[in-house]
């Protein structure tokens, strides 16, 4: 009963990473014109840590540029920045006083953020994912293209939407289906293969970023952490290898490949030969959206104007359901 729609979003706190293209905007651009899609730059999520106001604005128009440079077409897909549309701080809250705290203590991700200063982070980082399920309920979206580190969020917008179902007995909000799929939805830290390479992480050699040069990309590929093994014949030989594993998903990612056929073609090749080929082939696909990036950058009122035009669009989808969610609560 729901129309398919597509919602997802990058936080504007920082550089964007080939994390984020390879598990996300890669994956947006994939489903652009099979369904109506709607991409925003989460810079009220991006608050919830200390930004900058200067760096913020920069980063929100850094991270539409890269939408835009990798294929988004403001045409075919609804491009905005949450702030500029209101409604999502309004259902945040009506989805404030739905989520259970119980719910948020489970959050992995705000255990990892918070560490052992769980006291010390502001309210709103405890509160994000309700937040996110705001996002992708005011749309009434159906599918959700995220990395694996997301999963745990759009299945408590799924609990978020069943209670108000539920408590308010309505079939108002869908079930969200979190979209996870392609062989780089989890790309790991090159310096540690059991964390997420992140744009907030401590060091630059650990990610790369997508506006990095060839040099810098070919320089971290080469001091990447790897075993001292050639790559096996099977996958399954890489099972106790994850950054072998890591840089492999890479590989097959940015190629439009899987893995299985990635190691079809490098079995038996050491590191001396598969790190430069790597390297290569992500220049090749990272230069020309940097340079589109580098482009649009120089253009910033045409960037906001974008921005402004999709965030006018969100609303008209926004408002009647807002108001819907009002009448049904009693508001
Ligand atoms: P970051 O963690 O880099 O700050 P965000 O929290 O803004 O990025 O996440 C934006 C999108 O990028 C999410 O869908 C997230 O799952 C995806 N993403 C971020 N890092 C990675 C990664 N290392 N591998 C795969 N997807 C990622
Ligand atoms: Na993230």
């Amino acid at each position: 009963t729901f129309t398919p729609r597509v919602f997802s979003g990058i936080k504007p706190s920082g550089g964007l990473t080939l994390g984020n293209y390879l598990g996300a905007i890669k994956r947006f651009v994939g489903m652009q014109g099979e369904m109506e899609t709607m991409y925003c730059v989460v810079d009220l999520h991006a608050i919830t840590v200390w930004q900058d106001p200067a760096e913020l604005s920069h980063a929100t128009r850094e991270v539409a540029a890269g939408y835009l440079a990798a294929g988004l077409d403001p045409a075919q897909s609804i491009l905005f920045n949450q702030s500029r549309v209101s409604q999502h701080a309004e259902l945040g809250w009506i989805f404030n006083c739905v989520a259970r705290v119980g719910w948020m203590n489970r959050m992995t991700q705000f255990k990892d953020k918070a560490g052992s200063g769980a006291e010390k982070v502001s309210l709103g980082l405890y509160a994000y994912p309700s937040l996110m399920a705001a996002d992708i309920l005011l749309y009434h979206a159906t599918h959700v293209p995220v990395g694996e580190d997301q999963k745990q969020h759009v299945e408590l917008t799924r609990d978020i939407a069943n209670k108000f179902n539920h408590d308010f007995k309505v079939d108002f909000f869908p079930e969200t289906i979190p979209v996870i799929d392609g062989p780089a939805t989890r790309v790991m830290n090159l310096r540690d293969g059991t964390k997420k390479m992140s744009k907030s992480g401590e060091s630059d050699m650990e990610r790369i970023n997508m506006r990095d040069n060839a040099d810098t990309i070919a320089k971290k590929f080469k001091k990447a952490k790897t075993d001292p093994e050639p790559l096996p014949d099977t996958l399954d030989g890489l099972k106790d290898r994850p950054e072998a594993r890591n840089l492999v998903d890479i590989y097959a990612a940015l190629s439009d490949t899987t893995s299985e056929a990635v190691i079809g073609e490098y079995a038996g090749a050491g590191w001396g030969r598969f790190k430069p080929a790597l390297a290569d082939l992500a220049v090749d696909k990272l230069a020309p959206i940097s340079d589109e990036m580098t482009r649009l950058m120089d253009d910033p009122a045409e960037i906001d104007r974008i921005l402004a035009n999709g965030a006018e669009r969100a609303r008209a989808i926004a408002a009647p359901i807002l108001a819907r969610t009002y009448d049904i609560v009693g508001l």
